[in-house]
């Protein structure tokens, strides 16, 4: 399956974007666990969140789904699972594996947590480590997926730092720490999203947060509380970036999640000249949400401030877009953590720009990216959802038709992707099955 995407004008729309991703795994994980029902409205119905649903399912908890975006999670408590049928496939989603091992820490029993090809070529020792060290037992073929989980009911709380700026770490020791005797804390390089630490608030544990340092006591139950998932800043991301690039628009993407954890990219765009702005800021639940009014800016090259890396690391596919087509160069630097993403993100947009004709330069944690006008050109996404939609808005305003190969991963985070970049004016198609 393929993009075709011709240039074409966008213009002034309203939009929405589909909920957030990371809100959706954790809405669904930690109302597993909880004591009563709880709600959630605006899931994300991509292939990653399903796939933690279905894993919760299978370790017995009841999660109805009356509306596609609609979850009711009967929490089974803390201890209330079981032994699932068979191993957890969580298809390409590293939030739902790195998450889970952190609850299944402290089961009593197994789980065999497994993949896609590139869920299973990612790092997890970096999971495994900390982990283990409070009490469970996983096996992992060198570090990584599948991973075999022996939960330990005793585990203990750890005082850890991470070696690397990780929501996804943070959030497996934390989740581990719900089981755990004692304090747990995790100490992070940088600030990461913070939407577990949140969720957790809400559903009654108290979580501190202090220069860095996220504590919380084990054990602590959970009382289920009703989740609203704002749309996500990533999908949205694609969007803006559109609107910025097009010769005449004014867009506005309403409802998304703008909380300063993850709102980077926004920062970085601005600085290189976007027109960006927050209209109607209230918070929905825990989460801050704004409307995002965006009109078309001439872009230039920057360097990109490393203090924002972890604040917008999934956006930095479509923020090396942006950078192609600036005027001057853009530098990135300290965003060696994209090339264990999804792909190797440097190389997957290195390439994809330089097959648009644009230049850049590679180094092993950052590249420059020499801006100038995107030619026509068939790319490939290496089955990244982020790398295809990054690649696809490059298309709406390069001089020719843009071939984006191999791009059903879309559906991991952004299902109709397509239908919502054509409803602002652009030019795409999904073409056949895999032809790639
Ligand atoms: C996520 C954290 C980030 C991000 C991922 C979602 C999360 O990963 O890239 O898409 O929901 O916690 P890392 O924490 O590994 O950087």
């Amino acid at each position: 399956m393929h993009y075709l995407i011709q240039p074409a004008a966008i213009g002034d729309a309203d939009v929405t974007v589909p909920g957030d991703k990371s809100v959706s795994h954790r809405a669904v994980m930690l109302g597993s666990i909880a004591e009563g029902v709880t709600e959630i409205s605006g899931f994300l119905a991509g292939e990653d969140c399903l796939a933690t649903m279905s894993a919760f399912r299978n370790m017995g908890v009841t999660i109805e789904r009356p509306a596609d975006t609609q979850l009711v999670v009967h929490g089974a408590g803390l201890r209330g699972m079981r032994a699932p049928g068979g191993d957890l496939d969580l298809g390409n989603s590293g939030t739902a594996m790195r998450l889970l091992a952190g609850v299944l820490a402290g089961q009593d029993f197994a789980a065999t947590l497994t993949g896609d090809a590139s869920l299973t070529g990612r790092p997890m020792q970096r999971v495994i480590t900390p982990l283990t060290r409070m009490g469970a037992e996983i096996a992992s073929r060198d570090g990584k997926p599948p991973l075999r989980i022996r939960g330990n009911p005793q585990l203990a709380g750890i005082d850890y730092t991470l070696p690397m700026a990780s929501a996804q770490v943070k959030s497996a020791i934390l989740l581990a720490g719900l089981y755990a005797q004692g304090r747990t804390t995790v100490t992070e390089p940088a600030v990461t999203r913070d939407h577990t630490e949140r969720m957790l608030r809400a559903m009654g544990v108290p979580v501190s947060t202090r220069d860095g340092r996220i504590s919380l006591e084990g054990p602590a139950r959970l009382k289920a509380a009703a989740v609203q998932v704002p749309a996500d800043l990533s999908s949205a991301a694609f969007l803006i970036l559109a609107a910025l690039l097009a010769s005449d628009a004014d867009i506005l993407i309403s409802n998304v999640g703008v909380n300063p954890t993850r709102t980077g990219v926004l920062d970085i765009l601005q600085a290189m000249g976007g027109a960006i702005t927050l209209e109607s800021r209230r918070t929905l639940g825990e989460e801050p949400v704004a409307n995002i009014r965006v009109r078309s800016s001439k872009l230039r090259g920057i360097d990109v401030d490393p203090c924002l890396v972890s604040l917008a690391i999934d956006e930095f596919p479509v923020l090396f877009v942006a950078a192609g087509a600036a005027r001057g160069s853009t530098r990135f630097t300290g965003i060696g953590e994209l090339r264990v993403k999804e792909s190797d993100r440097i190389a997957a947009m290195a390439t994809g720009l330089r097959a648009l004709g644009i230049r850049v330069e590679e180094s092993d944690d950052g590249a420059i990216v020499h801006g100038g006008r995107f030619s026509a050109g068939k790319v490939q996404s290496f089955g990244d959802h982020r790398i295809a939609m990054s690649l696809a808005v490059a298309g709406t305003v390069a001089e020719g038709a843009v071939t984006v190969h191999d791009v059903a991963a879309v559906e991991t985070s952004f299902p109709g992707f397509e239908a919502c970049l054509a409803s602002v004016g652009a030019n795409i198609r999904r073409v056949g099955e895999e032809s790639a």
